[in-house]
């Protein structure tokens, strides 16, 4: 035991003294964090521009039209908003213009009950935590606002959250309660990187709501580059980040999905990577390894959020490659599916749901399934195989709770 406490101390003093003596590398790592708003926003002028005219729109007294902000995601979509918002309410309170207003991020506050209670806790009303229906937590929230007579902002981030899983009701409600009961001067804004929300919501509710929509297009890898330079002095001591560091993080976020937080987020997983390493530059390199750090991240992630006989079907195709399939037929996958979920699950899902399955994790980019016409006859069959490496899928599978159990 002795023994060990020494070793331990050996180690911990060697970390500490490193964190004083060693190299810096970050000066501030928090601008690099997903929350952080950068004073400058570029390749997004017309976007502010155009927000900022809906918005003064409720300083001049006027209701605005409602505003549906899309794009995909890291293009900028929240930055802008809260930008542009916090601008914009630091004049209206300026010239002494009290505005009632909210900003909820849909997804993490939750419940539709979670939503209502964080916009009423914006305007100053406390609504309990329980015991109340979400519509006469909403009554309390509209009454506050036509006492008040303030204008009204709402901005609700991440909306296909909300629709997707209770509907359009909530919205319906804030489209029309001013129209039918006051001329208080309001604004929604909802924001969202996916559009399949759409298909919840009742037409008229979603053209009130995107009466105004802005799309945010993916920045090319010479924008990201320019994100990318903009922040790092302000997250890394001086010189610490080399050039070509820079434009290799651009260049494989660029080719990917044009998404800025992930560009920020290699320069930061490769200052972190180089950091542990003890050494004071980052470089190429470390932005390669958290390249492929933060996409084992996401593999992992994926796999383990999976719905257990999606991770079953996942566990069967790996045993088959393994056993030296390259790609496998749907229904010899089916057989070992089969005898897979019964040693893990109980019964099976048919076949039918097998492929549904089947299709969605390829939606999810983890296997890849296409047809291929099979003899003479012209008949069709389906090949389905890994479209992530055997290794990563392993690990995720192998650090699953009940999958594991396969691979002991
Ligand atoms: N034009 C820009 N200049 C500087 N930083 C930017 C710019 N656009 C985005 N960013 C940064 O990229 C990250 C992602 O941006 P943001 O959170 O606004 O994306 P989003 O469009 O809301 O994505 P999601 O759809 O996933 O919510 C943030 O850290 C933000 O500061
Ligand atoms: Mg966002």
């Amino acid at each position: 035991m002795n023994k060990d406490i020494s070793n331990y101390d050996d180690f911990l003093g060697e970390i500490f003294k490193k964190a004083i003596e060693g190299p810096r590398i970050f000066r501030n790592k928090s601008v690099l964090f997903h929350d952080y708003i950068p004073k400058n926003l570029p390749f997004r002028e017309n976007e502010i521009r155009k927000i900022a005219h809906l918005l003064s729109n409720l300083l001049k007294g006027y209701r605005s039209s409602n505003l549906f902000v899309y794009g995909k995601p890291g293009t900028g979509k929240t930055a802008v908003v809260k930008f542009v918002l916090n601008k914009f309410l630091a004049i209206a309170e300026e010239y002494n213009k009290s505005i009632n207003y909210t900003y909820v991020n849909c997804r993490l506050a939750g419940t539709e009950y979670r939503i209502i209670t964080n916009m009423a806790k914006d305007i100053g009303l406390n609504l309990p935590f329980t015991g109340l229906s979400s519509e006469e937590a909403l009554n309390r929230v509209v009454n506050k606002v036509i006492a008040d007579g303030r204008p009204f902002l709402i901005v609700l981030d991440e909306i296909d959250s909300l629709i997707t899983r209770y509907g359009d009701k909530l919205l319906y409600t804030l489209t029309r309660f001013t129209t039918e009961k006051t001329s208080i001067p309001y604004m929604i804004i909802g924001i969202s990187n996916n559009l399949t929300f759409k298909e919840y919501m009742d037409p008229r509710v979603l053209s009130s709501l995107s009466e105004d929509e802005l799309v945010f297009k993916p920045y090319n890898p010479k924008e990201l580059e320019t994100i990318i330079r903009d922040r790092v002095p302000l997250a890394f001591y001086p010189d610490v980040v080399e050039d070509e560091a820079i434009r290799l993080a651009a260049a494989l976020s660029g080719a990917e999905h044009g998404d800025a937080r992930k560009a920020l987020d290699l320069i930061r997983v490769a200052g972190e990577i180089a950091e542990i390493a003890g050494e004071n530059k980052v470089n190429s390199n470390h932005v390669k390894k958290a390249y492929s750090s933060i996409d084992r991240e996401r593999i992992v992630d994926a796999v383990s959020s999976l719905p257990l006989h999606s991770r079953i079907i996942l566990a069967s195709l790996l045993y088959m490659s393994q056993s030296g399939y390259d790609s496998v037929k749907s229904s010899m996958l089916y057989n070992k599916y089969i005898e897979f979920s019964r040693r893990m699950a109980g019964s099976p899902l048919s076949y039918r749901r097998f492929l549904g399955l089947v299709t969605e994790l390829g939606i999810l980019g983890l296997v890849n399934k296409r047809l291929e016409n099979y003899g003479r006859r012209g008949g069709r069959i389906s090949l389905v195989k890994l479209s992530v490496p055997i290794d990563l899928i392993r690990r995720a599978l192998e650090e699953d709770p009940i999958i594991g159990e396969l691979f002991k």
